[in-house]
């Protein structure tokens, strides 16, 4: 689904360990064993895991999230490895994500055949954290929904499409072509932190195809291009398992079947193109894929889902497929416990279906959850409240049965009839670089097979500079520099006067506060130690996204500081003080001021601000006419 998840009904509507070990006991390709189980090495690999939507760019240390916020505090890489933790810690063990950034800063693709260099680096360091820490990662390589990295951008740049509807695309030969050089290019990805092709890399449980391919009144469409494509995976690729990754609709071809529809028979799935059992009937698919959004698909019922949920497991049955629940969720409107119970049914009922047929030598393997939220996050504008639609937290109750499911699928994890260790061979061995030496000092500033890419330890979050100190990547290591305004060695820093200062003369109290003056600049000056410095290589020409990461007006860095840290009810700005920006976040249509409105107030003129319009942040005296529009590009 896509972040928003009430899209997808309104879509359906209109259209109808450590690094340097090298033996690590679990680093081995997921296959099928002889029971039709899936098996890691000579284990059974039943799992529980979940959703990660924006893994890619989070990798890639992208300074805004679109989806949940980035923590305070946090890089985005931080969080990525907060959350692997949170999962392994709790016995998580398959993550799923798409194969590609979500939003269009991040974009992997960045026109036909062109890939960016840090987003697939993202994808690199989402990979090689998860081999760390043994897990496993199922990829989806585009993306029915959103448009980057999904379906309609590709249709978009197809020279050989009818038309743009998104019907076209399962059809149209060139984005046939695209696609296939897509999946070519992620497939021989080499990993640049550990060397390993993705193609041969066992941290990947398996592929997608696509996320949710929707067709409405069209799935002759869909069937002719699962029909081409997997045998095409199946020659880039013959290591890792293949799926479709759709929902698993049934259509009015199959009556009997179609009654477990969401809705019953009458619904609009039996239009929207998927046949489950039909597109699962490919030589070449691995495993069939199904998901359950009740809330998405206008029907929370406990019977509808365990209804939807058996008839898969026997289908797969019957088709002779392990079967992966990859996506379910349950909205949470609210933070009241009698939501939140509700929930927890839903989840239960997920739970009880999947442990009774791993346990009963049926093809459900694992399923999926979406999705975690790490302590200090907040849910996306139009997601209610802070925990979003599907946010599920530690202090959750629900997070007690996503542990407990954890260990019941860890528990049937026994002795696997066929050990299939051979292929882990075929991958290289990844380098220890902890002792290598930088001008005569060790250290772990470098990382790599060659252990020569040096590691940006303020974009990873791994420096530890105070929250007020600018840190500085160098060569082989980092500084960190105390801000302006504030003395110390930068581990550790105190303000200074001037900060009492100018916290008076900019911000108010209560909940409303000025984020930064007139004329200021969100960011520091060029000159300022850790001037703005966005390691997605981000620079959007676009004048509908003027503002986006920051504008560059003049201002004094003690200002800016302190205006963003404390604006923390107007989420316009995001501070980040590990990269030690103040981000005005890109989209105004979609990011600023979460999940209400918001309006700041100078505390000085008394005047009140929108938060929604990044220049009303100027000060009354300077017409915003005067200043100049914003600098783009990198400041690194
Ligand atoms: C962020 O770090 C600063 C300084 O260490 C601390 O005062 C603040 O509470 C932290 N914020 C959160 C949300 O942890
Ligand atoms: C950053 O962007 C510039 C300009 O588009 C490009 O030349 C450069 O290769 C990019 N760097 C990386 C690491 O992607
Ligand atoms: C579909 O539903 C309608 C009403 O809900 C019912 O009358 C009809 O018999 C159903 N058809 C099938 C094939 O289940
Ligand atoms: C699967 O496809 C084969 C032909 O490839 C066909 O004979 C068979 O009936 C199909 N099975 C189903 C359940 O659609
Ligand atoms: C290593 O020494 C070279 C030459 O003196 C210098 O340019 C470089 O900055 C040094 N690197 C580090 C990490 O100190
Ligand atoms: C920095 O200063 C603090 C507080 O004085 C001290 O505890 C810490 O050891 C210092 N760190 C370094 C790297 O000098
Ligand atoms: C920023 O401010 C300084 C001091 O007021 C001034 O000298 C400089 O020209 C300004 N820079 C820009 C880009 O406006």
């Amino acid at each position: 689904m896509t972040f928003c998840g009430v899209c997808l009904v309104l879509l359906a509507i209109q259209n109808g360990a450590a690094a340097a070990s090298t033996g690590i006991s679990d680093d081995y390709f997921v296959s099928i064993d002889r029971d039709g189980d899936f098996a890691n090495g000579c284990t059974k690999f039943f799992f529980s895991g979940w959703n990660q939507w924006e893994a890619v760019e989070m990798g890639a240390g992208a300074p805004v999230l679109h989806g949940p916020s980035l923590p305070p505090n946090m890089t985005s890489p931080q969080l990525l490895r907060e959350i692997m933790d949170q999962a392994v810690s709790s016995g998580l063990t398959v993550m799923r994500a798409m194969a590609f950034g979500v939003s269009p800063e991040y974009a992997l693709e960045t026109s036909p055949g062109q890939y960016s260099e840090t987003i697939f680096r993202g994808m690199d360091y989402m990979l090689d954290q998860a081999r760390q820490r043994g897990i496993k990662v199922l990829l989806a390589l585009v993306n029915n929904w959103g448009r980057t990295g999904g379906v309609d951008e590709m249709l978009g740049w197809s020279s050989t499409k009818p038309d743009s509807i998104h019907e076209s695309y399962f059809s149209d030969p060139g984005s046939r072509q695209i696609y296939k050089q897509r999946a070519s290019a992620v497939l021989g990805r080499i990993n640049v932190y550990n060397g390993r092709r993705y193609s041969e890399d066992p941290t990947i449980l398996g592929w997608n195809l696509i996320n949710e391919p929707r067709c409405f009144q069209c799935p002759d469409a869909i069937q002719s291009w699962i029909q081409e494509m997997v045998p095409y995976l199946k020659s880039l690729d013959g290591n890792h398992l293949l799926s479709i990754g759709e929902e698993g609709f049934y259509s009015s071809q199959d009556p009997a079947r179609a009654r477990s529809d969401p809705q019953s028979n009458g619904s609009w799935a039996l239009t929207e193109g998927q046949d489950f059992l039909f597109n699962h009937n490919v030589s070449g698919l691995d495993f069939a894929t199904m998901h359950s959004w009740v809330d998405n698909w206008l029907d929370a019922n406990e019977d509808f889902l365990r209804t939807w949920i058996r008839q898969h497991i026997a289908d797969a049955a019957f088709l002779k497929l392990p079967l992966v629940l990859e996506e379910h969720g349950k909205w949470v409107k609210d933070g009241t416990s009698a939501t939140q119970q509700l929930r927890d049914q839903f989840y239960s009922i997920v739970y009880q279906e999947v442990e009774a047929s791993a346990k009963s030598g049926g093809p459900m393997k694992g399923a999926a959850f979406w999705q975690y939220y790490a302590e200090g996050q907040i849910g996306p504008a139009g997601e209610g409240w802070a925990s979003g639609l599907y946010g599920v937290r530690r202090q959750d109750s629900t997070w007690g049965l996503v542990q407990n499911h954890a260990s019941v699928m860890k528990g049937l994890n026994t002795w696997s009839s066929s050990c299939n260790t051979a292929k882990s061979a075929r991958t290289p061995a990844v380098k220890d670089c902890s002792s290598t030496r930088v001008n005569g000092t060790a250290g772990t500033g470098y990382e790599g097979p060659n252990c020569d890419i040096d590691i940006d330890e303020c974009v990873r979050g791994t420096a530890g500079c105070a929250s007020s100190a600018a840190c500085r990547n160098t060569p082989g290591g980092f500084t960190c520099q105390c801000f302006m305004g504030y003395t110390g060695n930068g581990t550790s820093c105190m303000a200074t006067s001037d900060v009492g200062r100018t916290a008076n003369s900019y911000v108010s109290s209560g909940t409303a506060q000025l984020a930064c003056n007139e004329g200021s600049n969100v960011l520091y000056p060029p000159t300022a130690p850790g001037f703005r410095h966005d390691p997605t290589n981000y620079t959007d020409s676009s004048p509908s996204l003027k503002g986006g990461f920051g504008s560059n007006f003049n201002t004094s860095a003690i200002e800016c500081a302190v205006a963003c840290q404390t604006a923390s009810s107007c989420n316009a700005f995001s501070y980040n003080p590990f990269l030690q920006q103040c981000f005005l976040k890109a989209d105004p249509s979609s990011d600023i001021c979460q999940g209400q409105t918001t309006t700041c107030q100078d505390a000085q003129y008394g005047t009140k601000y929108s938060c929604g319009q990044w220049q009303t942040y100027l000060r009354q005296s300077a017409p915003a006419a005067s200043l100049q529009p914003a600098a783009f590009g990198r400041h690194l």
